[in-house]
């Protein structure tokens, strides 16, 4: 590997892990904003003209029916689709061109909606792999033959190990992925997008095709990460329960537009948000 690369690594570890230690306390300034975004997929208008504003610390549910644009809009929040028009801003900076993986070095990583881990390995090696989402396991054996880089799998280890506590997941340290319940695999999953230690974390329907107890699991995690550290969450969720449990503020959407917004208890008795779930 390069020697520019490499530098370029590490001190991205560096620079990351002192963002670790001092995490700025939530301030309710914005820190992620769609603004006036536009996504189309031939004729379809899937988001339509869209402006959303993300507070600093907050945990912010992006809630509507099915086709809705929920997704869309998260996927130009992250990175993976250009919007037609519109502007995606990112602690003050521009970020509507700038692609995934350097998103998630300015501190805005996600989840997806349907799990994209190492269904073959374990869960400490997932968690260490999130580090490297750019070489995937390839860094693994990397580290095997470059003397220094043990210094990093160290780092690594120590961080996952962080993240295992911190979400409970001590029991599967070793565990294969793929035997894993749906409800422990979104915690493993979770658990990978901090450890690039984000300052945002998007999530696409995390509860999706969880128990009810499953999902007061996670649920209870996302809200320990949003407690020990501050970091803000954007959950796109269907299930109504979960967001007035967890959510400081709720978005509705319907046919690519912003229909409501507010408390969880004012847009659970909003005339139009009613009108759009009898729809369902
Ligand atoms: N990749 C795609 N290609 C074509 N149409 C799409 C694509 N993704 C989404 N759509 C359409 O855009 C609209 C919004 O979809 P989506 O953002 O997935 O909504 P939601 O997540 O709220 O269910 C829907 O009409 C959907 O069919
Ligand atoms: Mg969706």
């Amino acid at each position: 590997m390069h020697a520019q690369a490499l530098k370029w690594m590490f001190d991205g570890i560096w620079d990351r892990s002192e963002r670790y230690l001092a995490r700025p306390v939530s301030d309710g300034e914005p820190i992620l904003e769609a603004r006036n975004v536009t996504v189309k997929f031939g004729e379809i208008v899937a988001v339509n003209n869209v402006s959303v504003s993300v507070r600093r610390g907050e945990i912010l549910a992006i809630i509507g029916p099915n086709g809705a644009g929920k997704t869309s809009l998260l996927n130009v929040i992250s990175g993976f689709y250009k919007p037609l028009s519109g502007r995606i801003i990112f602690k003050g900076m521009d970020i509507t061109r700038m692609p995934p993986h350097k998103r998630v070095k300015l501190g805005l990583s996600r989840t997806f909606q349907h799990s994209q881990l190492f269904m073959g390995m374990s869960v400490l090696d997932n968690i260490m792999v999130g580090l490297f989402p750019w070489r995937k396991a390839g860094v693994l054996s990397f580290s095997l033959w470059l003397p220094w880089a043990r210094k990093w799998e160290e780092y690594a280890r120590e961080k996952a190990e962080y993240l295992i506590d911190l979400l409970e997941l001590h029991e599967y340290r070793y565990h294969i992925v793929g035997s894993l319940s749906p409800g422990l695999q979104k915690r493993v999953d979770l658990a990978r997008a901090l450890v690039q230690d984000p300052e945002v974390v998007l999530m696409d329907e995390p509860m999706a095709g969880l128990t009810r107890e499953e999902k007061e699991d996670l649920a209870r995690a996302i809200i320990e990460v949003h407690e020990t550290h501050g970091t803000t969450f954007v959950l796109v969720e269907h299930d109504l329960e979960v967001v007035m449990d967890i959510a400081n503020r709720v978005i509705v959407m319907d046919s690519g537009r912003v229909i409501a917004e507010g408390r969880p208890e004012e847009v659970a008795r909003d005339e139009r948000v009613i009108q759009a779930y009898v729809g369902l």
